[in-house]
């Protein structure tokens, strides 16, 4: 969840740093700061605020050295204060420590150390480490062991970097469960939570595995098993993604950017090898019983999945959000679990992963991010290759991975002969049309969009219904007017809302509906049924649809004629751009809404 990063150059890597904990704020973005070693001294600035606002407060550009790390925050233990803001450091100013991760042992930690006159400073857990660095460096006299020892005591997840005084050449890591990642450069090294910290400066990276620290110095670095202290022999690992993609490029949001290069996305995405695709397929086929997980946006791709698994191939692969797995899921050796994410770090998912793998299920991962913590974790992998998503919110990535299993769906279907090869080749035809049909709606819709969010964003409560594959469009649409508008917004199936929620239709309601294409006639023709119910009852309607009877509606984004296959992500994009000017209209903070993160990587 926080960002981490680090630096050891040549010359003053200051800038370095800041643009690089800039790059890395989608991660957190409560409060900041950075510890820049010089002179064989460590000057610490840190405050609460955006990444610019600390910089500007704290005067950060005017600390020079060639030796930093920096920390932007989002805070689970302790409140959002200047005080708990990271840089950590031990009480003789010798350690500094950033971290991200949640120490789950540090109570009983810091009652030892206080025991011994420590003196803690803030509410943090992660302020144990730079003590226990002190305290280990005393009795070892050795950073290196004092680190080992400090490893040693801590449980729970971390991954932290720390510069000292007693060595002002190196940085030093360490990864437990928490994703952390050096970048290999020339005369400069570097250390980042993800690619984005470093990846204007290098593409060359090499991925910690947990129980592994690594000590770099501007020229050098080595990896060592903690748990063994033998050095470990890694491979560098080239970033794909290019640079320029993790810019804003004119777009006023990264949100908008992201969702204006879905048409690029998709065309990735059909990209994918069918064989790559059959290989998950015939996975499926050979399990007992198999599931998708996934958390937030990625449970409603999961489920979105689970719609075309049946349909395409008569196939039954129920979607579990990752963190009610455990309890709800029947796994054993049969069992085959797929994962979607797009970071590929999100505890929740990595921890239902964990718990198939120890009941011998076999694992499969869609994942964006490359060298990910899912993707080494799995027997099998998808990558969706949508570049990086910067926006808190997903919205390139949803798409791009429900994209991928209706593919997965069509191959799956093929193979088992619920589709003809002639079926086959027309819904895949048809999918390659997806491009221009997205496009075509951002140019002539987005405006529209814009007028009728505009005309409703300061309606508090949206009802958001869909039938079939349209309830998971629903359900995602939802969560991105809540995540980036603040508005409540709640996704159902249409056919639920007689079932207790239309009591709520009426003033000060509205209700969005899905309505499929009318080729898709049940579905069609029940969602018209549901729209009825609202409007019967006085509720305001704002209709998605293709060609249903436009009075039913007051409000309404009419899309052109498509393939059917297509209609679920054409309303998609309508779903995130509604949720976008509703969000600009109201001034939220678009790319990074409150409280939340990009990547959840605690529990
Ligand atoms: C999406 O808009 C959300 N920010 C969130 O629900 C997200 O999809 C979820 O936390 C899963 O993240 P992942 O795809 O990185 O695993």
């Amino acid at each position: 969840m926080c960002g981490i990063s680090g630096v050891a150059g040549l010359t003053d890597v200051s800038h370095i740093l800041l643009a690089s904990i800039k790059s890395l704020e989608y991660r957190g973005y409560d409060s900041c700061g950075m510890a820049i070693l010089a002179q064989r001294r460590i000057e610490i600035r840190k405050d609460v605020g955006t990444v610019d606002e600390v910089i500007q407060r704290q005067r950060l550009y005017e600390v020079h050295g060639l030796l930093g790390i920096a920390h932007t925050r989002w805070a689970t233990h302790g409140g959002v204060t200047s005080v708990n803001a990271h840089p950590h450091r031990s009480s003789d100013g010798a350690f500094a420590v950033v971290h991200n991760g949640i120490i789950s042992n540090y109570r009983q930690l810091r009652g030892e150390l206080e025991e011994l006159g420590y003196v803690f400073s803030s509410e943090t857990d992660s302020e144990v480490i730079p003590h226990l660095l002190h305290f280990y460096y005393r009795r070892e006299q050795d950073v290196e062991r004092a680190l080992q020892c400090c490893l040693a005591r801590l449980e729970g997840s971390y991954a932290f970097a720390l510069l000292t005084t007693h060595e002002p050449e190196r940085l030093y890591c360490a990864k437990l469960q928490s994703p952390l990642i050096l970048g290999i450069g020339s005369n400069q090294n570097f250390i980042g939570s993800d690619f984005n910290a470093f990846i204007a400066y290098t593409r060359s990276a090499v991925v910690l595995d947990d129980h592994e620290y690594a000590v770099l110095t501007n020229d050098s670095y080595r990896i060592i098993n903690a748990l063994t202290s033998l050095p470990i022999r890694k491979n560098l690992m080239h970033i794909a993604w290019d640079p320029e993609q993790a810019q804003k490029g004119g777009y006023p949001h990264y949100m908008l950017k992201e969702v204006f290069e879905q048409p690029q996305t998709v065309s990735k995405v059909l990209a994918i090898e069918r064989g790559e695709l059959e290989k998950l397929a015939r996975s499926l086929f050979d399990a007992g019983r198999a599931y998708f997980i996934g958390a937030g946006t990625t449970y409603y791709a999961a489920l979105f999945g689970q719609y075309q698994l049946a349909e395409l191939a008569q196939l039954f692969v129920p979607a579990i959000s990752s963190d009610e797995f455990k309890f709800g899921a029947l796994v054993d050796a049969e069992t085959l679990v797929v994962a979607i994410s797009q970071s590929g770090e999100t505890y929740d998912t990595l921890e239902a992963l964990r718990f198939a793998r120890e009941h011998g299920a076999h694992t499969a991962a869609i994942v964006n991010v490359q060298g990910s913590s899912m993707t080494r974790l799995v027997d099998q992998v998808i990558m969706q290759g949508s570049g990086p998503e910067i926006c808190v919110v997903s919205t390139k990535s949803a798409l791009a991975q429900m994209l991928i299993l209706t593919r997965l769906a069509l191959v799956a279907g093929l193979l088992r002969g619920t589709l003809s090869a002639v079926q086959y080749d027309e819904r895949e035809a048809e999918l390659r049309l997806l491009p221009a049909v997205i496009q075509r709606i951002l140019n002539e819709k987005s405006g529209f969009i814009n007028t009728i969010a505009r005309r409703h964003c300061h309606v508090n409560d949206w009802l958001y219904l869909g039938r079939g594959i349209y309830y998971a469009v629903a359900m995602e649409s939802a969560l991105k007017m809540k995540e980036v508008a603040y508005l409540h917004a709640e996704g159902m199936p249409g056919g639920f809302l007689k079932h207790g929620t239309l009591a709520l239709i009426g003033e000060g309601v509205n209700t969005i509906v899905f309505t499929p294409p009318r080729a898709q006639r049940e579905l069609h023709d029940l969602s018209l049924g549901s729209t009825e119910e609202v409007k019967a009852r006085g509720g305001y309607l704002i209709g998605i649809h293709f060609d249903a009877e436009p009075s039913l509606y007051q409000d309404q984004v009419q899309l052109p004629e498509m393939p059917a296959i297509l209609g679920p992500f054409a309303q998609l994009v309508v779903g995130q751009l509604l949720a976008y000017f509703a969000a600009t209209a109201l001034k939220r903070n678009v790319d990074k809404p409150r409280s939340l993160a990009k990547s959840v990587t605690v529990a």
